[in-house]
């Protein structure tokens, strides 16, 4: 499938957009266009699309296009929202921002994961409140963290620290081979409005709606679509969680997610969260 066959160059600023076959969403991109001024732009091509409103009428999924199936995203069932989780955020928090010594991610080396981080944020102890919360949530008596192959380390108990410029939404499911839930903890102090967590369906060229979960056999969205990467502009965004200073969303990890901004300049003003990744029996 060809997400994108088309350039257009605005002010002398190219970017891509759907492709040819898909002149009514071109149409409609070019007229919007017309109305906005440069950076209005920039930060139109970095967003998601909300999906449409209801009995809004839509073209099908084409027939030979890979396909992802839907599951209703359902509070208790699916994702979870925790707020005031950590009994000592303010001192974890705290204790993140004095960290000196940090691994570095995009854009400094050439990482899948983006800006600052380290291993072991949370204390055995506090790790342990977490989990025994977790574990009540989802009903299960036993939760893991799974090693991947070849010496690589889980990114699992990391604080993570991510600025502005540093990168941006990225939809994506996290590997079933390795995790059945996902978790993030916010922990900047001051958060601006939308740099939570969004949770994401597929957007067809023609506009389709599309799934939004990875199922067996395949572990993540590259085996299921078939495609090494996606545009920002292939994803509806579904829900959209904000960002909370020590709320914790905990989500299925099939879920097709991202972060929905990052924030900040200075190392103290950026998007500080702790991630966890847990294995569980089916
Ligand atoms: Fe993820």
């Amino acid at each position: 499938m060809v997400w994108f066959t088309k350039h257009l160059s605005v002010n002398n600023v190219n970017f891509g957009i759907l492709g040819s076959k898909d002149r009514s969403a071109l149409c409609y991109y070019l007229n919007q266009l017309q109305a906005l001024s440069l950076p209005q732009i920039s930060e139109l091509i970095l967003l998601m699309l909300p999906l449409p409103i209801p009995a809004t009428p839509l073209p099908s999924i084409p027939e030979i296009a890979p396909k992802l199936a839907y599951e209703a995203l359902e509070h208790g069932q699916n994702y979870w929202i925790v707020d005031d989780v950590l009994s000592n955020a303010n001192e974890i928090s705290e204790r993140c921002f004095a960290r000196e010594k940090w691994e570095y991610g995009a854009p400094y080396q050439p990482e899948s994961w983006p800006g600052m981080r380290f291993h072991g944020a949370l204390t055995p102890d506090e790790l342990e409140q977490v989990e025994t919360k977790v574990k009540q949530l989802i009903g299960k008596d036993k939760l893991w963290m799974e090693q991947p192959p070849g010496g690589l380390r889980l990114d699992c108990n990391v604080a993570q620290l991510v600025g502005a410029t540093e990168s941006s939404p990225h939809p994506h499911t996290d590997s079933r081979r390795l995790c059945r839930y996902a978790c993030v903890i916010y922990l900047s102090p001051n958060p601006p409005p939308d740099t939570g967590t969004s949770f994401c369906r597929l957007r067809y060229p023609n506009g389709a709606i599309g799934g939004n979960i990875v199922l067996p056999p395949h572990n993540n969205l590259v085996d299921a679509l078939r495609v090494k990467a996606l545009p920002i502009q292939a994803w509806y965004e579904d829900m959209r969680v904000q960002n909370v200073f020590n709320r914790m969303i905990l989500y299925k990890a099939n879920i097709v997610h991202c972060a929905s901004g990052y924030f900040g300049k200075e190392l103290r003003d950026k998007r500080l969260t702790t991630v966890f990744f847990w294995m569980t029996e089916d």
